[in-house]
């Protein structure tokens, strides 16, 4: 249950609305039904055209953890978006990615701004 506002300067941001306990539905999914261009390819994790900057819009809450797959954070280093030492800060501190792939990430219940 969570807005995703999607922005990109060539296009309009758009908000839409996750249902609640659709917790099976990645952005790159959500983003192909609503009309929304968010790049892909692969669509499995392993080209990294779809990435993605997330934003909690959640002012008054920490952002969520999130865990990275083992292939998001392999092509997030590859395509120069992480480094080991940001990957190992965030599992130290326990912090979110900025940085995800729209065909792996599945928002929860936090309204994100998702930068494509
Ligand atoms: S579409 Fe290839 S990594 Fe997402």
């Amino acid at each position: 249950m969570a807005d995703i506002t999607f922005s990109n300067p060539e296009y309009k941001d758009k908000t839409v609305y996750a249902v609640a306990g659709s917790h099976t539905e990645t952005v790159l999914k959500i983003a192909k039904g609503n009309r929304i261009p968010v790049e892909f390819d692969c669509e499995n994790g392993e080209c990294g055209s779809c990435v993605i900057h997330v934003t909690s819009l959640d002012k008054d809450k920490p952002r969520m953890g999130y865990h990275l797959t083992e292939k998001e954070k392999q092509v997030l280093k590859e395509i120069g978006k992480l480094s080991s030492e940001d990957l190992e800060k965030m599992i130290v501190d326990d912090l979110p990615s900025e940085w995800r792939l729209a065909c792996q990430f599945i928002p929860r219940d936090e309204d994100v701004l998702i930068e494509y």
